[in-house]
């Protein structure tokens, strides 16, 4: 981070402290932090700006399921070692309804795995690998906003932990600062493009001291509800009901989820095991897709320009991919001075974020039956119909397993 020429004093009303860099990212999530540390593995100079703290984004439970070609990217990014020693590698799933459960093994339907680490810890290892390199990650930040994204100068302004006004200028500005962020509004209103669809249900998740009560994840379709056993480590269990999405947090007592997972999640000779919750939400399901993700010199990755439901495991795993893409363009133009990736990126981008969203609203559209009174039956069926399906044919368990894994990233 170099301090340009002409920086003032840093008082309410001085002149902004003015800093240069190459790329400018907002947000230290896995999108943002994995960008940073791409590019810098091409020499390619940035600063990343998050308006949370440093103990706020470690902490923040989120995905827990890294794809495959997300693994070999962490490992290309050199933060390979501790989700190697920590992570589970999960070489297949399980499908149940009441009465059947069935594994799916993936290895054997397409040759891949997918890795069980959760979101915190990437984050802790890219935020920790960052911080060694001395390379600049600013928290705490307030007020950041984006200017002159279509001039040949994009900057980016905010206020520092300590108050400073601050402005940075770059030669591009990478919006990583996922949903609720400010980089999706700077591509103007009749340019952008969004397509959404909002599902009538929510997940309540919950993050327990139990040890995993199965090896491999439970997706259970159930006419309560889907439920989902997840895992972190041995010792940790993370496990998701389905709930109406004006569900309060405060009528779901532990042990009302702990019934409704034992119920939904029940099978023949086995027990789910309960423990301490250390952690509990509601998540809205939501697909969002928009479009453009490049607007002059600003670049859209991750959550920012795109959101699915979180059934099918991808959002994290689409992050990474929009990080990966973003890096190799932007090195492309800054280092070799050759732009056509960077014209490129939104339509690779996009066609692997429509892909994900296909396969979230499929896997969201089986797994959750309506629920209450007037609930469809011919939905249900339809949902048990393919469920059997799935589950009895090979190239639908392959389809299955090929999308879950997750594309080759060049793809
Ligand atoms: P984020 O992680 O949201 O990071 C954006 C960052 O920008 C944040 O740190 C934010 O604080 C910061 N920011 C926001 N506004 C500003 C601003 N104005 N200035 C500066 N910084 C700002 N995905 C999977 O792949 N697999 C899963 O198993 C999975 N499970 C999930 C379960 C749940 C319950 C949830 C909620 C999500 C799940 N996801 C899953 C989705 C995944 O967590 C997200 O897709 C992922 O976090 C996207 O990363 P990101 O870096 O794009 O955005
Ligand atoms: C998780 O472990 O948090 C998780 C796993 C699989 C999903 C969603 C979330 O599909």
């Amino acid at each position: 981070m170099a301090t340009a020429p002409g920086s003032g004093s840093h008082g309410p009303m001085a002149s902004p402290r003015v800093l240069r860099t190459q790329v400018g990212i907002i947000g230290a999530g896995p999108a943002g932090l994995l960008l940073a540390r791409l590019l810098s593995r091409r020499g390619v100079d940035s600063v990343v700006v998050e308006n949370r703290s440093r103990a706020y984004v470690e902490a923040r439970v989120r995905a827990g399921v890294l794809e495959h070609a997300t693994v070999e990217l962490l490992e290309e990014a050199g933060v390979g070692e501790r989700l190697h020693s920590e992570g589970l590698r999960h070489d297949g799933v399980h499908l149940q309804w009441p009465g059947e459960r069935h594994r799916l093994d993936f290895v054997d339907l397409c040759g891949r795995s997918v890795w069980v680490y959760g979101q915190t810890e990437v984050v802790k290892d890219l935020i920790a690998a960052r911080l060694a390199a001395g390379e600049p990650l600013l928290f705490d930040v307030r007020d950041t906003a984006v200017h002159d994204v279509t001039g040949d100068r994009p900057r980016i302004t905010w206020t520092d932990a300590d108050g400073t006004a601050t402005e940075l200028h770059c030669d591009a500005v990478a919006g990583c600062d996922g949903f609720h962020g400010v980089s999706r509004h700077a591509v103007p209103a009749g340019v952008r493009r969004t397509w959404e669809r909002t599902y009538p249900y929510a997940w309540l998740g919950i993050l327990a001291d139990v040890a995993p009560s199965t090896d491999e994840l439970i997706y259970a379709w159930h006419p309560d509800g889907f439920a989902l056993h997840s895992l972190r480590s041995p010792t940790v269990s993370r496990l998701y009901v389905q709930v109406d999405p004006d569900e309060r947090i405060e009528d779901w007592p532990d042990e009302r989820i702990w019934e409704a997972l034992a119920r939904r999640l029940a099978t023949p000779g086995w027990t789910l095991r309960a423990g301490p919750v250390r952690e509990k939400g509601i998540t809205p399901m939501r697909s969002v897709v928009t479009e453009p993700m490049r607007h002059g010199r600003l670049f859209l990755a991750g959550d920012s320009a795109h959101i699915v439901p979180p059934t099918g495991a991808k959002g994290l795993n689409l992050a990474a991919a929009d990080a990966w893409l973003l890096a190799e363009a932007l090195a492309a133009a800054l280092v070799d001075g050759d732009e056509r990736l960077l014209d490129g990126y939104g339509e690779r981008a996009l066609r692997r974020v429509w892909r994900a969203t296909h396969f979230s609203w499929w896997m969201t559209s089986m797994l959750h039956p309506a629920t209450g009174p007037g609930a469809d039956a011919f939905d249900r069926e339809l949902q048990l119909a393919q469920l059997r399906y799935v589950t009895s044919s090979r190239a639908a368990a392959a389809s299955l397993a090929e999308n879950y894994t997750g594309l080759a990233l060049d793809r």
